[in-house]
């Protein structure tokens, strides 16, 4: 058995079969998931279309996992207050997609969830330095959004170290606590570089849904991601 105590696994239910979604959360409750990764596409933001605030409140019965809802929408301020009120507990979004992103992170909060923003490959990591105090999580993409099984973008592993040195940076000066996750092609191959480049919270997709075990559940999987995360 693996213990890797500090990271937290999010599967994203955008490769989870639609058809049986209560059933795929709870089994992923069930193999030690720490978060639901709940992706919202609106055709606009990104050239795809998911699930929205109605698919939230009907899974949020089935776990006691926190959702985290990452918003690629845009605008985000009507979707932010929508979740809130379908369960959401995490609420992300692209920065780029919010004419008012300190007022977007307030709203988050003033709801009851913890708010966070997510950076695009190509997005700069400056888009955290005026709002560091209302952050309680930062989103880095390692994917361009829109698609579950795209390949991981390396880069990201020099992108993570800087954003690690800024949220240690903030802690020290007394700071909240926030939490880094990776989003786009994590695997067992790759999770132990991401997490050594600092992240605590590691997205996975078509890693975890697309490896069921014989009985249909997920246990090997996440016990695997763990074990190559040590
Ligand atoms: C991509 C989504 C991801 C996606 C990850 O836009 O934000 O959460 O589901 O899927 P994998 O792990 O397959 O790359
Ligand atoms: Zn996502």
């Amino acid at each position: 058995m693996c213990i890797a105590p500090t990271l937290r696994l999010a599967p994203s239910i955008l490769s989870a079969d639609f058809a049986r979604l209560g059933d795929e959360v709870r089994l992923i409750e069930a193999a030690g998931a720490d978060l639901v990764h709940f992706d919202v596409m609106d055709n606009h933001y990104v050239p795809n279309l998911t699930i929205g605030p109605l698919v939230c409140q009907a899974i949020r019965p089935h776990v006691t996992i926190p959702i985290d809802v990452h918003l690629m929408v845009d605008p985000v301020d009507a979707m932010i207050a929508m979740f809130a009120k379908a369960g959401a507990n995490i609420i992300t979004f692209h920065p780029e997609a919010s004419r008012h992103v300190d007022r977007s992170l307030s709203m988050i909060r003033e709801l009851g969830c913890k708010a966070g923003l997510v950076l695009n490959p190509a997005s700069s990591v400056e888009w955290l330095d005026h709002v560091m105090d209302k952050l309680d999580i930062i989103l880095l993409m390692s994917v361009n959004p829109g698609f579950g099984g795209q390949k991981f973008i390396p880069h990201t592993l020099a992108k993570l170290r800087t954003v690690r040195q800024k949220i240690d940076t903030h802690q020290t000066a007394g700071g909240q606590p926030i939490w880094l996750e990776v989003d786009g092609g994590v695997n067992t191959d790759n999770i132990g570089q991401i997490v050594q480049a600092g992240a605590d919270t590691c997205v996975a997709g078509s890693a975890i849904f697309g490896s069921a075990d014989a009985n249909g559940g997920y246990r090997t999987v996440m016990q695997a991601l763990r074990c190559a995360a040590r």
